[in-house]
């Protein structure tokens, strides 16, 4: 995810169009680049770091006059966060100038073939591939900017919102999306160009949202004309009055962050195995899987080394590991395996997951298994971080950026990415029937759809919220799959609440926990349809008679819960191996609600900090 903001009209450029990347830097914030017309030159200043750092470098090292200008906040995902791979990128004459938000995936053999032809490159990303191919057609084929930009969108596989300048056509920008937002701000004989309305909300009201699949060429007299990419037609824009106000829009119109990114995990998770997950075709694709099988279905156990809510997603791990593709996995806290001697030689596979890539314990717990021969995969959102390179392969999650202190999509995408490794190993181990695993791909490929379904739920759950805000203490319980969903439930309420609460295997509780049930106690019991369903039912029934509060996570038409439950939540019915990804999300509404309830301070709760740096 980056930000991307553009500006063409009768007002100094520079200013709009700085702000507004400030205003979106909470969309991706390792590096920061300008492109601003001077009457002349397109001239770029760029550089790894904030916005602010591209604020020193640009006002020292250009001029900042100009009526027309492009600018990108980026969160890498194509080469690390360095000064080349920052966006804009010149075409190799030098007169065009692009920013890009999303990922081309065929740029690679794109690349290939421009590289035969006498294409060079300076940085590693899609987008330079993706302007020399626009500059190669608009030569080529010799067509004005738009036609070009157009030609070359049909060319690309992948998820894009741009915005392209042409030296030699200044009072012109060409922009187009598909799966990555734009939104265009229409003033008096001025045009603002952003991927959400905050940089412009203080000019104009008016906005054109792009629709998927259709670019715009935005001239300063002519006005702006939309066209659908793949078949030319033209397109009425559709203006529309906005309604928010700047603070919310900052937050998407959400009131904090943790509650935007919890409504963005189907959105996410489609991030997550776009390009990967190739259900029709029954084909899961990942490079650093693909490269390294051996080493996975050779492997004598794989260890999965994390901290915090990333350890959760590695039991979800070990269990969708040893059912599916029959591998014995053992989870480690990070801080614990690093000081340990543990047995590890180069027959193991490590599997590292990090939502920041940069956790301590995480990074030494590596370097640890490496000493000892291990083959280290990494399971990271942030791209280039410390854990991304110090391992020997690995898989992003692509979640964007995750700003809220509790981790909430980078929990299910992680939970999405070890979901595929499984499959695909079990699938490489010969482990299941083409029908299982078919089946398997189907559904992982509906879980974005039934977590919108599962989000639905959210008035129902704040009134439970509202029931169980003044509670003490909190008890979350849950079976196979879904007792580290139940340990996840209860981080998040302690972390944003300040609610003491413990996550359990259900069957657990007789051996200890019992003795806290009484009429005071909320216990959330995550009970959806899988074999363990009767005995959960039948924890439930101990709760009860203990005058236990409980409140089942079930499965759509759940009867029997209902019946004894204080309240029911429920979420759509999958596979049992799938379950967490869904019953995950009404646990994170319920934390969020009592927090707000609570007057907490959601997005960064005290004493907690969103990299843990230090061990
Ligand atoms: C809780 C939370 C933390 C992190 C933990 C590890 O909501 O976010 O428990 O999961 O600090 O962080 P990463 O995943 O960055 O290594």
């Amino acid at each position: 995810m980056c930000g991307i903001v553009g500006y063409i009209g009768h007002r100094e450029a520079y200013p709009i169009v700085l702000e507004g990347l400030k205003r979106l830097e909470y969309r991706g914030y390792d590096s920061a680049g300008i492109a601003l017309y001077d009457g002349k030159n397109i001239n770029v200043s760029k550089t790894k770091g904030k916005v602010a750092d591209l604020q020193k470098r640009l006002e020292s090292e250009m001029s900042t006059a100009g009526n027309v200008g492009i600018g990108h906040t980026r969160w890498a995902t194509h080469g690390v966060p360095n000064d080349v791979n920052s966006h804009p990128h010149y075409s190799n004459s030098g007169d065009l100038v692009i920013i890009h938000n999303g990922i081309i995936e065929n740029y690679a053999s794109i690349k290939t073939e421009l590289t035969n032809r006498g294409y060079t490159f300076k940085s590693d990303t899609d987008t330079e591939v993706l302007i020399n191919l626009i500059e190669d057609i608009k030569i080529k084929e010799k067509v004005k900017l738009g036609k070009a930009v157009q030609i070359a969108l049909n060319q690309v596989v992948g998820a894009y919102a741009i915005a392209v300048m042409d030296k030699n056509k200044p009072d012109e920008i060409v922009i187009a999306r598909l799966g990555s937002p734009l939104a265009v701000g229409v003033g008096e004989n001025e045009y603002f160009i952003a991927s959400d309305a905050s940089p412009f909300i203080e000019y104009t009201k008016q906005a054109i949202y792009l629709e998927d699949e259709e670019m715009a060429v935005i001239r300063i007299k002519k006005g702006i004309k939309i066209r659908k990419i793949k078949d030319d037609s033209l397109v009425a824009p559709y203006v529309q009055e906005l309604q928010l106000s700047l603070e919310q829009i900052e937050k998407g119109g959400y009131e904090h962050f943790m509650l935007k990114e919890i409504h963005e995990q189907p959105e996410a998770i489609r991030d997550t195995y776009r390009g990967r997950l190739l259900a029709n075709e029954g084909i899961i694709r990942m490079a650093g899987i693909d490269d390294n099988i051996e080493k996975f279905t050779q492997a004598d156990k794989i260890t999965i080394v994390a901290c915090g809510t990333s350890w959760h997603a590695g039991l979800v791990a070990e269990y969708i590991f040893e059912d599916l593709a029959r591998i014995p996995v053992e989870v480690e806290y990070a801080s614990e395996f690093r000081y340990r001697n543990p047995v590890i030689t180069n027959k193991d596979v490590v599997i590292a997951i990090s939502q920041s890539g940069e956790t301590a314990d995480t990074l030494a717990a590596i370097k640890l298994a490496k000493q000892n021969g291990a083959f280290v995969f990494g399971v990271c959102n942030v791209v280039g971080s410390s854990i991304a390179r110090e391992t020997h392969a690995g898989a992003y999650t692509h979640a964007g950026p995750e700003i809220g202190v509790a981790s909430t999509k980078a929990f299910t995408t992680q939970i999405t990415v070890l979901t595929l490794i499984a499959l695909k190993l079990a699938k490489v181990k010969g482990n299941m029937s083409n029908s299982d695993f078919h089946h398997h791909l189907q559904e992982l490929e509906l879980i974005p759809e039934k977590i919108e379904k599962a989000l639905k739920a959210d008035a129902h759950i704040q009134i439970v919220a509202k029931q169980y805000k003044d509670a003490k203490n909190s008890l979350y319980l849950g079976r196979g799959y879904n007792f580290p969903v139940a340990l996840e439930g209860a981080l998040k309420l302690k972390e944003i609440s300040y609610i003491h609460a413990e996550g359990y295997p259900a069957a657990e509780m007789k051996h200890g926990p019992i003795a806290l049930i009484d009429e005071q106690m909320p216990v959330y019991v995550i009970a959806v349809n899988n074999p363990h369903y009767g005995k959960v039912v039948s924890n439930i029934e101990e709760i009860k008679s203990r005058s236990g509060k409980i409140i089942g996570i079930v499965t759509e038409g759940d009867e029997e819960v209902k019946e004894l439950a204080d309240h029911v939540i429920e979420v759509p019915n999958t596979l049992e191996s799938l379950t967490p990804l869904l019953t995950t999300i009404p646990l994170q509404l319920l934390s969020y609600h009592i927090a707000v309830m609570l007057d907490r301070n959601v997005d960064q709760p005290r004493n907690l900090a969103k990299s843990v740096t230090v061990e």
